[in-house]
């Protein structure tokens, strides 16, 4: 039995426009999903995995790795336990850390020695070949946790130093990256040079939130996620919802806050204070948020000895 366990994420600043060349930030959260793998006689796959909903992306990353180690004796049966401690609804991507610690799991159990590059692109193809669009941002931390400065298809993959003081604000509602993905392409389509120019000036905006981080400027980088939602904004991803939380944020004392992801839903993120923090909290939960207790900057995926994954042993709240 080989079990691995991977972080959540939370896109800091940058998403969109990362889909479209430009830099964004991310960092991994302390909310983890664990994977074990173990080969068994039966000659089947048996995946015990009673809280993710959508197996797509693990049937997918099994076909993947028989078809590129098929020779590593993959043929014989397997047998996968998934088990995660956040729900696949709050945008804390599920999906890439079970793609990435299943595949890590499987390149250990069959020993097969993929270096950490070769789980990322591997992972990052499974995602594509799933979900069909994505910059890889959510696998890049999954995989290497920490906060991370990142370039589509992991052209650049940065870790910085730093992890970012924030307040997480969940809508309740589920966001839909997809089709959030297809509004803006359709957007850029319809609009080339406005959203190019959006495009850019979030990609300036997170060169400097790069800045912000490593210099542990919170001020700034607080002013910073507030411009930055603007342009997500006028990219029309932003939900009353959201703005509502964002501005209870503000309000109450955050330097600054965005929506975090695709948008449409999911989670919000302020910078604060550790003085604030608590007025804070309290605005979203006033204002009809459901604050998420998370620190950032948690470790990449990580192998667990002699840990075994059964029904009984559940390690949080189903999904
Ligand atoms: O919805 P999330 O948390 O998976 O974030 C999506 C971020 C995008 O930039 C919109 C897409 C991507 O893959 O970078």
């Amino acid at each position: 039995m080989t079990t691995v366990s991977a972080p959540g994420k939370l896109m800091l600043m940058g998403e969109h426009a990362v889909v479209y060349g430009q830099p964004c930030i991310v960092t991994a959260v302390d909310q983890r999903l664990i994977v074990g793998v173990e080969k068994n006689t039966s000659g089947r796959t048996i995946i015990d995995a009673p809280q993710v909903r959508d197996l797509r992306f693990v049937e997918a990353c099994i076909a993947e790795f028989k078809k590129s180690y098929n020779t590593a004796g993959v043929d014989g049966g397997l047998s996968v336990s998934i088990r995660s401690q956040f729900s696949s609804s709050v945008g804390f991507g599920s999906s890439s850390a079970v793609t990435v610690a299943l595949l890590k799991a499987l390149s250990l159990e069959y020993a097969v020695g993929l270096t950490e590059r070769d789980i990322f692109d591997l992972a990052y193809a499974v995602v594509l070949r799933v979900q069909g669009v994505g910059s890889g941002f959510d696998v890049a931390s999954a995989l290497y946790g920490g906060t991370l400065y990142f370039k589509k298809g992991g052209e650049v993959i940065e870790p910085l130093h730093n992890g970012v003081p924030i307040v997480v604000g969940y809508t309740g509602v589920k966001a839909d990256t997809v089709r959030l993905v297809e509004h803006v392409k359709n957007l850029q389509e319809r609009y080339p040079e406005k959203v190019d120019r959006i495009f850019s000036a979030i990609g300036k905006l997170v060169e400097s939130g790069k800045e912000a981080i490593e210099g542990r400027d919170r001020e700034r980088l607080g002013t910073l996620f507030t411009f930055n939602q603007e342009y997500l904004r006028d990219l029309g991803v932003s939900t009353e919802k959201l703005e509502t939380l964002i501005a209870a944020s503000k309000k109450a004392g955050a330097y600054g806050a965005k929506l975090s992801g695709a948008g449409g839903g999911d989670c919000m993120i302020a910078v604060v204070s550790e003085e604030n923090r608590g007025r804070v909290e309290s605005a979203i939960r006033e204002a009809g948020g459901e604050v998420m207790n998370v620190t950032t900057h948690a470790p990449g995926a990580i192998i667990i000895p002699n840990e075994r994954i059964s029904s009984r042993e559940g390690i949080g709240a189903p999904a």
